[in-house]
């Protein structure tokens, strides 16, 4: 399917894996892909033309034809810089509708896997490892108990100056897993061949650096 190399990193919302995407991808010299951007993007995209989300062709064709650049940390959608807007609580719910769609899930597929590109990509999602890339050489399936998640967000929302409560935090993780591993199309799961990595009680560095110690067994030409 693809000759670059690609580590694909799949977990839930709150399981640290875009930190530690990011970090692993910088550490390797490699290309980044954050999928669950492109989702958000659909979502802003399809909201902002006034599409109906409920209207799957309408969307799909919102998503075949995202004008987006991805330029340093910054994200462009029609020549906008859309980074903060689609990082907010509503653009990710949107985002987790319009992911429920099959034709979008079909429409950006090509444009993921244009991202594998030498010397190698770092791919970050919930269906990296399984639909994306399923030939990735290294796959890695992160998780966090749900109480640990909502504890990791709650500290953020706090830290911008948000109130939040840690029980209902806990209570929409818990809905929102259920949804995102029961959902008929790309659901939450491990590949088969994926390495489950559990860091409820792990630092980000230790997580960082067990994915990189895979990644340098898988590749031993890699220096990081
Ligand atoms: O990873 P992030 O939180 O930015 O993803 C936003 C939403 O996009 C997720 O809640 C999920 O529903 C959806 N998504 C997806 N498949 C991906 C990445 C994200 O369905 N590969």
């Amino acid at each position: 399917m693809t000759s670059a190399h690609v580590l694909a990193i799949d977990g839930p919302s709150g399981s640290g894996k875009g930190t530690v995407a990011a970090r692993v991808a910088g550490l390797l010299g490699w290309h980044l892909l954050d999928s669950g951007a492109l989702y958000r993007l659909v979502g802003l995209a399809a909201s902002r033309r006034g599409i109906d989300l409920a209207d799957e062709c309408a969307v799909a064709d919102c998503a075949r034809d995202l004008d987006v650049v991805f330029e340093n940390d910054k994200v462009l959608l029609e020549k906008q810089d859309v980074t903060n807007e689609i990082r907010s609580e509503k653009a990710g719910a949107t985002a987790s509708k319009v992911g429920a769609l099959p034709q979008v899930r079909q429409a950006l597929l090509e444009r993921q896997r244009a991202f594998a590109m030498p010397p190698g990509l770092v791919a970050d999602g919930r269906d990296m490892g399984t639909v994306v890339f399923p030939d990735a050489q290294v796959k890695v399936f992160l998780t966090a108990s749900a109480e640990e998640r909502a504890r990791r967000r709650y500290n953020q929302l706090i830290e911008k100056g948000f109130s939040a409560n840690l029980a209902s935090l806990v209570a929409e993780i818990r809905e929102r897993d259920e949804r995102d591993a029961t959902r008929a199309v790309a659901p939450l799961k491990p590949a088969a061949d994926a390495v489950c990595v559990n860091s409820t009680a792990m630092t980000i560095d230790e997580v960082v650096a067990e994915v990189s110690a895979r990644a340098l067994s898988a590749w031993p030409d890699l220096r990081v």
